[in-house]
């Protein structure tokens, strides 16, 4: 008896020796609330902002405000398996998103899990979404264009690599078909282009992934979807996950675009969750902080020193404004932290005048250094032209009689306008802008109605391949206009508006 005790507690010993076991600390709270998307846990005392809690059903959430015991929680699930009383632990960690090459042609939720019907993403490694901005001696000047493929913005509010520039408009101004049109025009440049869609109906969705899939390079674009029917706080995680995602090409040294689409619906379902969770409300009853998370976002849009990789982050963040209301809270915010507006007009969109951009009203502080010599040569007093003519017009609308040098600058104005008018899905080639704009620049269409215009816009790009393929592929190259290349191209558009066909 006294023996088999003895081996017993041998037997014992032994194994406690032999335990692989450290002391560890688990990080556990309670749920005391939930609902509408949001948790209030207690027990949680180290918990700090931003760090991922886990609940017992395995999903998520994301501590956004702390009071005292009480850590206010955003859910990135549904919420449906989280009941009061249940255990939630606390991580230590912030949330990560997959990123890396094998995200490139896909389409993912908020935490990067796929939404098409694809294999899991093969992800290079997980970075955080929180992630700081690069600071002043790590950037570099914006030196390079990036094209839109829109004439209208190409010509006069030009943008450069790494800027950051806002699309404004009323609602179903064409906001997003911008934002799409300058993806479809990255298909032969390279750039990597990431899509946010923040509170976006899936159709909407659905139409820019399959516009990109049909017109322009699905395989170098991400599109990360927190769309309308997905929990707040997968629709608020949405533009900072596409960011991390497109940072990872910045900092690789090549270029990227982040289309955020957009930051009003962003700003109203951070004010959502504000409230829930009881932050002290602000003007307009979004949180003080709304402008801090804004400018946090797209400060980390940047053009990097060489001595980082040169590469490049574009930000093209969308905005909604009411019945054209500018000096609301959220625009002006936003207005002040990019470095340009490109707005859309409904009024203009109504006329038929697509895009509807409102060249008065918009600007690009940086991209104008970058523009391509060909189109900035062609294009410096257009902006003058058109806004003359803008006025002129109104003026002639009373039935003014006008003597004939201002029936030229209407004329004129008003092939300004028809050049720059241009269907979706269509972005137009470097050098097949420059054709127009030298036509328009030459006043060789002063003469020609307006109808003819309309049709030299669309068989211009296969008219110049076949009449001079050289000019168009030098241009391409060189992104400048050297003399001949203005002969040939001139002797082609001659060419082409004095065809009989033509004059039919
Ligand atoms: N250049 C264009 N030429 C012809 N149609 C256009 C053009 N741009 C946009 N549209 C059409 O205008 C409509 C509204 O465009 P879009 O959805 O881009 O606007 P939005 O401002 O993003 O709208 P929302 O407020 O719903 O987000 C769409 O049906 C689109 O096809
Ligand atoms: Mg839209």
């Amino acid at each position: 008896m006294h023996d088999d005790l003895t081996r017993w507690l041998d037997e014992a010993r032994r194994r406690v020796a032999a335990m692989d076991a450290e002391p560890a600390f688990e990080h556990v709270g309670v749920v005391e609330r939930v609902g509408d998307g949001v948790a209030t846990v207690r027990g949680l005392p180290w918990t700090r902002l931003n760090e991922l809690l886990e609940f017992e059903d395995g999903s998520q959430g994301l501590a956004l405000r702390i009071d005292g015991d009480a850590v206010g929680c955003v859910l990135l699930g549904g919420g449906a398996g989280i009941s009061a009383g249940g255990a939630v632990r606390g991580t230590g960690e912030i949330i990560r998103v997959p990123v890396g090459e094998g995200l490139l042609g896909r389409v993912v939720d908020s935490t990067g899990q796929p939404l098409d019907d694809g294999p899991p993403i093969a992800a290079e490694r997980l970075d955080p979404t929180d992630r700081p901005a690069p600071g002043i001696v790590d950037r570099d000047l914006v030196t390079q264009p990036l094209m839109t493929g829109l004439a209208v913005i190409d010509a006069m509010i030009p943008l450069g690599r790494g800027q950051r520039e806002l699309v404004i408009g009323d609602r179903k101004t064409g906001k997003t078909a911008v934002a799409v049109d300058t993806i479809i025009n990255q298909r032969d440049s390279g750039v990597v282009c990431v899509y946010a869609a923040v509170g976006q109906k899936a159709s909407t969705v659905n139409q820019v992934v399959d516009a990109v899939r049909r017109y322009g390079a699905i395989e170098r674009c991400i599109f990360v979807v927190g769309e309308s029917e997905a929990p707040p706080g997968a629709q608020w995680i949405a533009p900072y996950a596409a960011c991390t995602m497109a940072e990872y090409f910045r900092d690789r040294g090549q270029d990227a675009l982040l289309v955020i689409d957009d930051l009003t619906k962003h700003a109203i379902v951070y004010r959502q969750l504000s409230l829930l969770l009881r932050k002290p409300p602000g003007r307009e009853a979004y949180p003080g902080d709304i402008f801090y998370i804004h400018a946090r976002l797209l400060e980390r849009a940047a053009k990097l020193a060489a001595s980082l990789g040169g590469g490049s982050l574009t930000a093209l963040p969308l905005a909604e404004t009411l019945a054209g209301n500018l000096t609301a809270y959220i625009p002006t915010n936003l207005i002040s932290i990019t470095d340009g507006q490109i707005y859309l007009e409904p009024k203009l969109f109504y006329e038929g005048q697509k895009p509807a951009v409102n060249v008065g009203m918009s600007v690009s502080r940086v991209g104008g250094q970058t523009q391509a010599p060909a189109i900035k040569a062609l294009s410096e007093s257009l902006r003058l032209e058109y806004t003359q003519f803008l006025e002129l017009e109104v003026f002639t609308r009373f039935g003014a009689m006008v003597d004939e040098r201002t029936r030229g600058t209407i004329e004129h104005g008003r092939r300004i306008r028809a050049i720059l008018i241009q269907p979706e899905f269509r972005p137009y080639p470097l050098a097949h802008q420059v054709a127009l704009l030298l036509a328009v620049h030459e006043g060789l269409l002063d003469a020609i109605p307006l109808d003819r215009v309309d049709r030299l816009k669309a068989d211009l790009g296969a008219w110049l391949a076949e009449a001079c393929p050289r000019a168009v592929a030098r241009i391409q190259e060189t992104q400048s206009l050297a003399d001949g290349d203005r002969a040939d191209l001139l002797a082609a558009l001659g060419d082409f508006l004095n065809r009989p066909a033509a004059g039919a």
